[in-house]
């Protein structure tokens, strides 16, 4: 019998011997929250440490409650399942909460990422908190 193995298998088995927990492994494999938001009520981009680049953009309802958040990421797995992470965090959260969401909020979703991808979970939360920060300054919040 031959057992076919498909490419999201192949991509489970190297994350996940890379240290990555199930959990950050359906957020990369998922991605679902990568895009972008066409009525955006901000749009922020932040650049990691690592030269990697996030974009955030955020829908917001009443100038308080985080309704929708997608990300275009040119970075590694643990950025976007950080990042996706992030977004199941924020949603429903209002704007004041959601900065409040810590780089562990974030980890103890994904259950494990390798140490060295630590700084990825920074660049997630950053971003996102940095497009709630410029939203609030630019109206006045
Ligand atoms: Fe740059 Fe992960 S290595 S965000």
């Amino acid at each position: 019998m031959v057992t076919q193995i498909t490419t999201s298998d192949a991509e489970r088995k190297m994350l996940s011997d890379a240290g990555y927990a199930d959990p950050a492994i359906d957020y990369y494999i998922e991605k679902k929250y990568m895009g972008h938001i066409v009525d955006a009520d901000q749009v922020s981009e932040k650049v990691g440490s690592c030269g990697d680049i996030m974009k955030v953009y955020l829908k917001i309802d009443d100038n308080k409650l985080i309704n929708d958040v997608r990300y275009e990421i040119t970075g590694c797995a643990g950025a976007i399942s950080a990042a996706m992470a992030a977004v199941d965090l924020a949603k429903g959260k209002t704007i004041d909460n959601a900065l409040k969401i810590t780089d562990g909020d974030v980890f103890n979703v994904l259950k494990n990422i390798p140490e060295k991808k630590h700084h990825c979970i920074q660049l997630a939360v950053k971003t996102m908190h940095k497009g709630i920060q410029e939203f609030k300054t630019e109206n006045g919040l």
